[in-house]
């Protein structure tokens, strides 16, 4: 970037939003971050984080140096460029749920100025930029390509992952015509370390699903296989680390208690709707879906035998969660398997709390639960212990050998032959 700032919109400051209004602030962009939501633009302003990847110095100093937060879409009214980062969940019917997008969408329609580049990184079904988007934002006779530019780039964070942040993935990026594919990779070319630009926005759409159902049918798989080796008495852990040494051909996937988080029980989703519409059986998206959302169910059964084996109805047991967050080292309970196996564990009348030190209360049905204290006391008296998210906060040996009966769903007993542990 030359003497000239250029100023860039960010619009939803989730997980994903905020990190890249920083990651765009760092490249001397002029940012504003724009959030419907008054609390967090509150807070962010205040100098405080709203994600755990993002730390309250980092907001601190973006503010003091001139990132703005707004809930105001006229703020937008002169940037050259806009990333769309709102959530695209399901509807209950597990159909496409666009609104936040079509909301932005049409707050930012009138608002945008003329030669600004659109760039959506929700993700969404293929076709979606163009079919959603590119009309709600060519208002009063705009030409998409020509007055107003829009592309589609899947954001690919992992929140937690400390190895790779958000500049250092590549970034895929596709452009409803080749001039808006031009014009959003000038804009994202400074920020992030290599773009990868395909043909068009349906290409980079279909890219984030292929990536997220990939991981739902593998994970499938692996589920399914450690049912088995249970049933063979084999350690499915020990099977897995055993074929991951071959050098090619093999890639690891765990076992799990099921899908979390709001992309990989998500986006298979917007895959199937898509496929649906043109005929085409998704097969493999259905029965990988099937199987992982029985987990919950078999680890109670595993439980309830493990418990009539001592002499204990899971009815009258006293059960404790440790996890409650969908995956390590985040509070997002978005999908989070806890909730289903709270859920089941309540079904079969058993009294269940959980801990989660990143989770404080967690909704349950129309239950709230509210994290409690890790004592002694609790640990020794609950009849059982299932570690369903391995926080590296949580002390597993002493959780171990305090407990009566732990079911780790996570192989984070790894290395413990204790009788009174069952792993997945
Ligand atoms: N969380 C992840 O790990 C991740 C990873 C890759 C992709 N994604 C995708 O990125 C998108 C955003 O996910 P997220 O996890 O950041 O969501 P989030 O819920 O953490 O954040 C979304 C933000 O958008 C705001 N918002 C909603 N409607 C708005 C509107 N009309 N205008 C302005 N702000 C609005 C909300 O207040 C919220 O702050 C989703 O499509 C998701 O599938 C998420």
């Amino acid at each position: 970037m030359t003497e000239t700032l250029t100023r860039v919109g960010v619009v939803g400051l989730g997980y994903v939003g905020l990190p890249l209004a920083l990651a765009m602030h760092d490249r001397d962009y002029d940012v504003v971050g724009v959030d419907t939501d008054t609390n967090k633009i509150e807070t962010l302003r205040s100098g405080e984080s709203t994600v755990e990847d993002v730390t309250d110095d980092e907001v601190a100093t973006a503010v003091e140096t001139g990132l703005t937060f707004s809930t105001d879409y006229s703020d937008l009214a002169n940037v050259d460029g806009v990333s769309i980062c709102v959530p695209t969940p399901l509807r209950k019917t597990d159909t496409p749920d666009l609104s936040f997008v079509i909301d932005a969408a049409e707050r930012l329609a009138p608002v945008v100025p003329a030669g600004c580049t659109v760039v959506l990184e929700s993700t969404v079904y293929p076709g979606a930029t163009e079919d959603a988007l590119a009309d709600i934002l060519a208002e009063n006779g705009v030409i998409v390509g020509e007055d107003l530019y829009l592309a589609f780039s899947p954001e690919r964070i992992d929140p937690g992952n400390e190895e790779y942040g958000p500049t250092d993935i590549p970034k895929v990026l596709g452009g409803v015509t080749e001039a808006c594919g031009d014009r959003a990779e000038a804009l994202y070319d400074p920020v992030f370390d290599e773009v990868v630009r395909v043909d068009s926005s349906t290409e980079a759409e279909l890219v984030k699903l292929l990536e997220n159902t990939f991981r739902a049918v593998n994970i499938g798989l692996i589920n399914e296989l450690a049912q088995i080796a249970h049933e063979l008495n084999v350690d499915i852990w020990n099977v897995i680390d055993a074929a991951d040494t071959k050098p090619f051909g093999f890639m690891s996937f765990y076992p799990g208690p099921g899908l979390g988080g709001h992309c990989i029980p998500v986006d298979p989703f917007y895959l199937s709707w898509k496929a649906d519409q043109h005929g085409v059986d998704t097969r493999f998206i259905d029965l990988a879906d099937t199987v992982n959302r029985e987990m919950p169910t078999h680890i109670a059964n595993r439980i309830v035998k493990q418990l009539n084996d001592r002499g204990t109805a899971l009815s009258n047991a006293n059960v404790l969660v440790f996890g409650a967050a969908y995956k390590p080292e985040v509070s997002d309970t978005r999908e989070s398997p806890a909730i289903d196996i709270i859920a089941e564990l309540d079904g079969w009348h058993a009294t269940v709390d959980y801990h989660d030190p990143h989770v404080p209360k967690l909704d349950v049905g129309d239950e709230i639960y509210e994290s409690v204290s890790l004592t002694d006391e609790r640990l020794q008296g609950a009849d059982c212990v299932i570690l369903v998210t391995d926080h590296s906060a949580l002390d597993i040996d002493h959780i171990v050998d305090e407990a009566k009966l732990v079911f780790d769903a996570r192989n984070a007993t790894r290395g413990r032959e204790d009788d009174h542990v069952i792993r997945l």
